[in-house]
């Protein structure tokens, strides 16, 4: 059976002190859960959330890698980097990465080969843009976003592959997708990961909705049948209502 995840990404949101606190909180409200939970810190904080969370079922994971090994990429950070500081998977590909940084479909699949030779779990990010929805054109920007950085890797290299779809349109504006749309989409991109390799593939692979998604509508959105959990921005950063979505699912 494929995993359920819920993951926080805290984007560039709280310094130190406010990291700490953040995970203290979360230390004492989680549940036990089967769930898989995640959290993304920024960079700064990630050494401090490792050893904060060792020895809690809480995985802290990064936001964000450069695809070099190491050398004059002033301001980036490399994998290696993020293993010594006990990180072991990495979100790729977030809409606001390929909006305000420029990153593309072909930088991106340079990033994902990267963090696999590393042995790395990449949490990779896509989906469309209003207009794309507007113009019914939202399956094929997903269908496309997925073949360039991801549909070159071998069958084998997707036991380390997350798929979180986040439609643009939905992130940080408080309009989640329905539950029909997060599972019309998340059928149709299992149906894209098994049409390019097979059914194996696609059954094991989780994919996560993410936009908006709220205490009060995460149980909906995670109980339709091809949405193995979420990816949270905002409501992440408060204790109580991302253990409430992680009790959610
Ligand atoms: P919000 O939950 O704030 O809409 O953000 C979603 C997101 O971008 C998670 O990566």
């Amino acid at each position: 059976m494929r995993k359920k995840i819920v993951a926080g990404n805290w984007k560039m949101n709280n310094d130190l002190g406010q990291t700490e606190a953040l995970l203290s909180k979360l230390l004492k409200k989680m549940p036990e859960t089967e769930t898989e939970v995640m959290v993304a810190p920024a960079f700064t904080n990630l050494r401090m959330a490792f050893d904060t969370l060792i020895q809690s079922p809480v995985e802290v994971i990064a936001q964000n890698m450069h695809f070099a090994e190491n050398g004059a990429y002033t301001g980036e950070i490399s994998a290696d980097m993020l293993k010594s500081v006990g990180i072991q998977t990495v979100i790729l590909g977030h809409s606001e990465r390929r909006a305000y940084f420029n990153e593309t479909d072909e930088t991106l699949a340079k990033k994902v080969d990267t963090a696999l030779e590393h042995d790395m779990t990449v949490m990779f990010c896509f989906g469309e843009e209003l207009e794309d929805r507007k113009g019914d054109n939202h399956f094929k920007v997903v269908e496309s976003q997925l073949e360039k950085a991801l549909f070159h890797l071998k069958a084998a290299a997707w036991k380390n592959i997350i798929l979180a779809y986040e439609p643009v349109w939905a992130i940080g504006t408080g309009e989640t997708a329905t539950p029909e749309q997060a599972q019309e989409m998340h059928k149709f991109i299992r149906k894209t990961v098994a049409e390019k390799y097979s059914d194996k593939v696609a059954d094991g692979v989780s994919i996560l909705y993410g936009g908006s998604v709220k205490p009060q509508n995460a149980k909906e959105i995670f109980s339709q049948p091809d949405v193995d959990g979420g990816l949270i921005g905002g409501a992440s950063l408060k204790a109580k209502d991302f253990v409430a979505i992680v009790e959610a699912i």
